[in-house]
């Protein structure tokens, strides 16, 4: 019997999770990621439904085992049910453990059910702060009741949900204790990122606005008992245990703690590029291997392979000395975070 594909990069990391931008679009224009006025790609230059199951069956077939789906929003591209009925086949015959999405919430009302019907088992909701006025002002054109309606509908689904929280100085600082505490109520888990310099916001802005997650961590234990724990969810959290609420709380910190030893992840654009890593600039081209060959995955798969011996070591945010560093000049909608 010939062994089981596998993903290996030139620091002995395993990859077998794969995250996939299916659209560069999105309904919000949130202040850390995108400018008010984007310029989406046309969409000509978009893979097909039909290249991204192909693109991403080759990388299961490499041994990829979780698929998380980003956008921008990936609930807005058109058909987008049709790819996750696409990818159920793969969890189906076990190949895939898990099948999931990371989405700002705002059409999980019309979506969740399908979803859950596809094999989805949990999502991942970004969501900044619990005020409205809020909420409006960091998305800039996102409506929190929406995104509220989503969470519930994604609850009522069955679908497990966590919370993704960008850390802001000045601007959501003064709610941690409050998302705490709804998250608990919820049986949601919470994550906390640190804010990383991509896309053109001012760097002032940035460095204003970071919040490292030790001062956060500090901060949330004047209120809650945390306990370290060693579970995992695949992602770069890092999870404390609230003693008050059962709850779970993360901590992703790609400035305060780096976390690229245990990098397990690589990223597909909607356009075919292959990110190696999320804050590096190196990326190879797989939609060429892809159309060139249409009835051959051998040119696709020795492209992924070779992308893959080119993975770095890892990011070089900094913000240290007050500038900041290892910027990278993409949005993070690009990449899908
Ligand atoms: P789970 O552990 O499965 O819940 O997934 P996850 O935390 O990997 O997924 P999610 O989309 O919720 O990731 C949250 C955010 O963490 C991303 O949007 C990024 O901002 C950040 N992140 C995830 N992976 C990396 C990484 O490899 N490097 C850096 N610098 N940031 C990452
Ligand atoms: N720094 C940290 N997280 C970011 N996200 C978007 N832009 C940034 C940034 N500059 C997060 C979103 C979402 C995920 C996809 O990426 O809030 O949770
Ligand atoms: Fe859209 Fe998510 Fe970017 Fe906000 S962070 S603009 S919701 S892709």
């Amino acid at each position: 019997m010939t062994p089981p594909m596998r993903l290996v990069d030139p620091f002995a990391r395993a990859i077998t999770y794969l995250r996939v931008s299916v659209t560069d679009r999105c309904d919000f224009r949130c202040v850390y990621c995108m400018s008010e006025h984007m310029e989406f790609l046309p969409k000509k230059e978009l893979l097909t439904l039909e290249e991204l199951d192909r693109l991403c069956s080759a990388f299961i077939g490499l041994g990829v085992k979780k698929l998380r789906i980003t956008g921008g929003e990936p609930l807005v591209r058109k058909g987008i049910m049709t790819f996750f009925r696409a990818m159920a086949r793969h969890l189906d015959r076990g190949a895939l453990e898990e099948l999931t999405l990371t989405t700002n919430g705002s059409q999980l009302g019309r979506f969740a059910r399908d979803l859950a019907d596809c094999g989805v088992r949990r999502v991942n909701v970004s969501l900044d702060t619990l005020q409205a006025g809020k909420f409006a002002r960091i998305t800039r054109w996102g409506r929190l009741a929406q995104v509220m309606e989503g969470i519930e509908a994604a609850t009522a689904a069955g679908l497990a949900v966590k919370i993704n929280t960008v850390a802001l100085r000045g601007v959501n600082d003064d709610e941690i204790h409050d998302l705490a505490a709804w998250c608990g109520r919820r049986g949601f888990d919470l994550t906390f990122i640190e804010v990383m310099p991509m896309g053109d916001l001012g760097n002032e802005d940035r460095l204003e606005q970071y919040y490292s997650l030790k001062d956060l961590r500090r901060d949330l234990e004047t209120r809650w008992t945390l306990a370290d724990t060693t579970e995992r969810t695949g992602g770069p959290a890092r999870y404390v245990r609230v003693a008050e609420t059962g709850g779970r709380i993360g901590f992703i910190t790609p400035l305060t703690h780096n976390f690229c030893e245990s990098c397990n992840r690589v990223r597909l654009t909607c356009t075919g590029q292959l990110f190696m890593c999320l804050g590096q600039e190196d990326e190879a081209d797989l939609r060429a291997p892809l159309r060139a060959h249409p009835g051959d995955d051998a040119p696709l798969t020795a492209a992924i392979t070779a992308a893959i011996a080119r993975k770095p070591k890892g990011h070089d945010f900094d913000y240290s000395r007050q500038t900041v560093s290892g910027q990278v000049s993409r949005h993070m909608s690009h990449t899908g975070g």
